[in-house]
């Protein structure tokens, strides 16, 4: 495993995967997948180690372009990172953090939306932090409104420049109230990494609770920091002068493990997903019951295929944690093509997550999108006009077509559309799902998938 240190580039490339493939489809997939670490903690638990004074050990890190990214990000602020002590395993040293040259961070600029969560501990390392355009998937505006008054809030100096935003904090950061509009992922961890090291209590409600979150609590927890989680999304960090290293083995990724779920359920396939966990799943696995999936949990994973008769459609609405993930939707509405009846899915947490399901129609399946969902209603997100559905209508053979990926989701719900598909497929720019899917070619293959790496 090279976890990217050495061969990618800080836009996540890998030259050795290729980036068009040729899929023959319409066979099951069927063995056996081993997920590892979350990309949604690994990430940001790779931040978090720039707050210690010493060095931090991250177990089960996947090989993927994102942690590249967040690697080259750390090291030109001086982190030293290094593979070990164990396969799959980063230390992290940042005793000796600086201050990086504005061209050396700026190359990192449309690369990932994590280099947002370094202002927090930027700020208490050296005072001053500068950071690059964002980049990430297109599947929304994705502003970063909640972020940038939670760090006003702290005492922060906001600057938006051109290429980015600079940010200083001349007389420090001290603990704030703040209430999130919406519980954020993204924005709850802003707050978390950057009120573990304020001088006074932070108190934050209506936070995000997804288990990923609580992980990157639990490593906070391990450095010395002092965070309370309390009833209806209010966590109350008290925050301290100074935290250690830690050591600890990532949450399993949930999002891979759903995506393989689905890739059984849609190729009519059966797969282990080796490292998920149940508790993790539960909204996930009722939905692949009510579809007519049906699962095995085993101690040291889930196995998923469909179950005895035809899938049936339903319906699901997108929400935060505990609700049914955003991230989801994408591979399941491949497996609703092959359900039968109407499936109905209201994306609710981003305003353009349904772009992916041009490429689905286009390989034969029956899919409307409402752009202003299809119910009146209170938004989710203030200001923001984000309801939209998709309605599905099965079963409907799929076909080989050429097809481009437009984002790390929707990319792999084209590569397991293709692989249901009869006939062949040209699947364009695989490059994007390198960013969340560790070794995916060679879990296809493991899988019995039959392509060509093409370009
Ligand atoms: C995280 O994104 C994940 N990314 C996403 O995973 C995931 O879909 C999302 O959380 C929801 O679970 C990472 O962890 C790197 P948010 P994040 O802030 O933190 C709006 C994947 O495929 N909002 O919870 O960026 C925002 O536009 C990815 O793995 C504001 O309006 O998500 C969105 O509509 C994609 N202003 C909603 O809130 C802000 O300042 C939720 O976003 C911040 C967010």
């Amino acid at each position: 495993m090279t976890l990217l240190g050495d061969t990618a580039t800080a836009s996540g490339k890998k030259p050795t995967e290729g980036e068009i493939l040729s899929i023959r489809g319409g066979r099951p997939l069927s063995g056996t997948v081993e997920v590892k670490g979350a990309k949604n903690l690994v990430t940001k638990a790779m931040v978090a180690a720039l707050l210690g004074e010493e060095p931090s050990i991250l177990r089960d890190v996947p090989d993927i372009s994102d942690v590249a990214v967040v690697r080259s990000l750390l090291e030109v602020h001086g982190v030293r990172v290094a593979e070990g002590p164990e396969p799959g395993s980063l230390s992290l040293d940042p005793r000796d953090v600086e201050s990086a040259h504005m061209e050396e961070i700026d190359a990192h600029a449309g690369a990932s939306r994590i280099p947002i969560l370094f202002c927090g501990p930027l700020l208490h390392r050296l005072g001053q932090a500068f950071i690059p355009d964002l980049g990430g998937c297109r599947i929304g505006d994705r502003p970063i409104d909640f972020h940038l008054d939670a760090l006003r809030k702290f005492g922060a100096i906001v600057e938006k420049l051109p290429s980015g935003i600079r940010l200083s904090a001349p007389r420090g950061l001290h603990g704030a109230n703040i209430h999130l509009p919406y519980p954020s992922v993204g924005a709850t961890e802003q707050v978390l990494l950057t009120a573990v090291r304020a001088a006074g209590t932070t108190e934050l409600r209506n936070a995000a609770i997804e288990p990923e979150i609580m992980d990157l609590i639990g490593v906070l927890q391990k450095m010395g920091a002092i965070i309370s989680y309390e009833p209806n999304r209010v966590i109350v960090i008290e925050g301290v002068e100074r935290l250690r290293g830690y050591d600890h083995r990532a949450i399993f990724d949930r999002n891979e493990a759903a995506s393989w779920a689905c890739a059984a359920l849609a190729t009519g396939g059966e797969i282990f997903v080796g490292g998920a966990k149940q508790q993790d799943m539960l909204t996930f696995l009722n939905v692949v019951r009510k579809v007519g999936g049906d699962f095995d949990i085993r101690e040291d994973g889930i196995l998923f295929r469909r179950g005895a008769g035809d899938m049936q459609g339903t319906t699901v609405e997108t929400d935060v944690h505990p609700g049914f993930m955003t991230d989801w939707q994408q591979p399941l509405i491949v497996a609703m093509t092959q359900a039968t009846g109407r499936s109905i899915v209201h994306e609710t947490v981003y305003e353009n997550r349904f772009g992916f399901t041009q490429a689905l129609v286009q390989m034969g399946a029956d899919i409307t999108v409402y752009p202003n969902g299809l119910q009146e209603g209170p938004r989710r997100v203030p200001r923001r006009s984000l309801e939209q559905a998709a309605v599905i209508q099965g079963p409907t053979p799929l076909r080989g077509a050429d097809i481009t990926v437009p984002d790390l989701r929707g990319g792999y719900s084209h590569v397991i559309a293709a692989l249901a598909a009869e006939g062949e497929s040209v699947v364009r720019n695989i490059g994007i799902i390198r960013r969340g899917y560790a070794g995916f070619l060679d879990k296809l293959t493991a899988l019995g998938a039959d392509f060509d790496v093409i370009g």
